[in-house]
């Protein structure tokens, strides 16, 4: 393919190149970005690593990669891509290896004309965000002058909590302006996260109704049937509320709640977010122990086999505390959202994997239909976020024939049903916005500020007080308290089917 002369020619360094990120995620979106002819025309890919020694060791394993995990495959490109690709054996925690690396960058540098542009992408563990920025400084592999760019992609988790990620981003701001971090959180490069937004403000249809004058409720959810897989180490200092509320489900809360913003740039669109996240209700501890339910799961029946308790995982300790669920209620103190409760809810070992935000309509009066069917069920409008994507209306109509009676009924709108590998993954939405200088779909500091102190507020309550767990059986929606939750309300959660 011819490449686009529009994006700026640059460097692609993968920190981690050889790991787990890298290859599942990086280098299938950079082959599909190829494909569709969305990277600049001198791109070169340079990889870092310990454990492979040789580019051509590099270029089988990012061969693998692709078979194994791109959504296309399309031979015709390899070659071409094969050529973007460079790779050098090091151990960053070893100056003298980073200094190689920083002449290896220069002389690919010249060799592919790249200009002095380059992305670093961090797909290393988060205690090494640190000391890589520190060593990219040492070698003045940063210089942002006013014709070439350097940008950071970090990876998740930024910190785990305020001070560490406050120390981080002391360290990485000193290099990195602002608009030059990429902070990933990968939700946000998702088809129909990035839709609801359309939705939203595009639809006069929704836009009058989404306030507390009509809404009852918000649920968003994001439940996994799969239990800890390898990232064990990671997530027994970690649990669910580090690992999935401070950033992927408080950034689909502001996204649905937000006002609209007065156009579409990264910076009005993420003020607005900004602002939900600072009127999210601050609550006491009393108020946590109340409306915050944390579980973790036992053994059960999960896809049909049974499989064992999290505790009983690999490498997890037998007393482990760590939660692997999390459900919530909480309030965003504004004039459009007073009064409405968003339920937050993840998991792992759940009944199904799905992430989905629910808008709950407010009841009809009580009259003409509801007089005799008190049970009538809500509107509900739910965006489905993955595995399918797509958009469901749920409202009543009068059951079909002589017989008397409503039911609700259902208009679907599914964007991945027919073609599912049209819809491109995060990553390559994410990737391309960085090689674009484009931040609206990463986390700035200030959102990642007010997710920390949320999120430091609970953890501070529950580690007051041991949980009894396990408290849910792998392959269930989670404990009985978080039913309970919405019960005390008089509501239920939704689940699509
Ligand atoms: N995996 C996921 O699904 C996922 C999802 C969300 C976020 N993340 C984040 O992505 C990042 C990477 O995760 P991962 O799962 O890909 O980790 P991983 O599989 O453990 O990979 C770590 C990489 O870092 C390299 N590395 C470690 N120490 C090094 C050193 N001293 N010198 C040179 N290279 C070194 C490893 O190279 P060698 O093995 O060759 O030594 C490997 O390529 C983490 O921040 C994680 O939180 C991962």
């Amino acid at each position: 393919v011819k490449l686009t002369t529009v994006l700026d020619s640059c460097l692609f360094v993968i920190f981690g190149a050889t790991g787990d990120l890298a290859q599942r995620k990086l280098y299938p979106a950079l082959y599909n970005l190829l494909i569709e002819g969305r990277l600049p025309e001198n791109l070169a890919i340079v990889g870092t690593g310990r454990r492979l020694e040789t580019r051509e060791a590099f270029i089988n394993m990012v061969d693998e990669s692709v078979a194994s995990f791109s959504r296309r495959s399309e031979p015709k490109f390899k070659n071409q891509f094969h050529r973007m690709l460079h790779y050098l054996q090091t151990d960053f925690s070893d100056s003298e290896g980073f200094a190689e690396l920083a002449s290896f960058l220069a002389q690919v540098e010249e060799s592919q004309q790249t200009r002095g542009n380059r992305v670093y992408f961090l797909a290393v563990a988060p205690e090494q965000f640190g000391p890589i920025t520190e060593q990219l400084r040492a070698n003045r592999m940063v210089r942002q002058s006013p014709d070439t760019w350097q940008r950071l992609m970090i990876e998740k988790p930024f910190g785990r909590d305020l001070d560490s990620a406050r120390a981080l981003n002391a360290q990485i701001s000193a290099l990195f302006p602002e608009e030059s971090i990429f902070r990933i959180d990968h939700y946000l490069g998702k088809e129909m996260l990035q839709n609801l937004v359309a939705i939203r403000f595009a639809n006069s249809l929704f836009e009058p109704l989404w306030n507390s004058r009509f809404i009852d409720n918000v649920q968003i959810s994001v439940t996994e049937a799969g239990g800890i897989g390898t990232r064990v180490r990671y997530y027994e200092t970690a649990g669910a509320l580090r690992d999935m509320v401070q950033n992927h489900l408080l950034q689909m809360l502001a996204l649905t709640a937000m006002e609209p913003p007065v156009d579409l740039s990264a910076q009005a669109i993420r003020n607005e977010k900004v602002k939900v996240l600072q009127a999210i209700k601050p609550m006491t501890p009393f108020e946590i122990e109340a409306n915050v339910v944390r579980g973790q799961y036992a053994a059960g029946l999960s896809g049909g086999r049974v499989v064992a308790g999290y505790r009983d995982e690999e490498g997890v300790a037998p007393t482990s505390t760590t939660e692997t669920f999390v459900a919530m209620r909480l309030f965003v103190q504004n004039f459009r959202w007073a009064g409405v409760p968003f339920y937050l809810r993840t998991g792992k070992r759940l009944a199904r994997r799905s992430a989905e935000v629910v808008i709950e309509f407010k009841s009809m009066p009580g009259v003409l239909y509801f007089a005799s069917e008190p049970r009538l069920q809500p509107n509900l409008l739910v965006i489905k976020v993955q595995p399918e994507e797509g958009v469901a209306l749920q409202f009543n109509a009068k059951k079909m024939g002589g017989t008397e009676g409503i039911v609700p009924v259902k208009m679907e709108f599914c964007q991945n049903c027919e073609f599912p590998h049209h819809s491109p993954e995060a990553y390559e939405r994410l990737i391309a916005d960085a090689i674009r200088g484009d931040t609206t779909l990463f986390t700035r500091w200030d959102e990642v500020e007010h997710q920390w102190r949320f999120i430091d507020s609970i953890v501070e309550v529950w580690q007051e007080a041991s949980p009894s767990f396990p408290n849910y059986g792998a392959g269930t929606w989670g404990p009985r308290e978080a039913d309970e939750l919405l019960r005390q309300d008089g509501r239920q959660w939704h689940v699509s089917d």
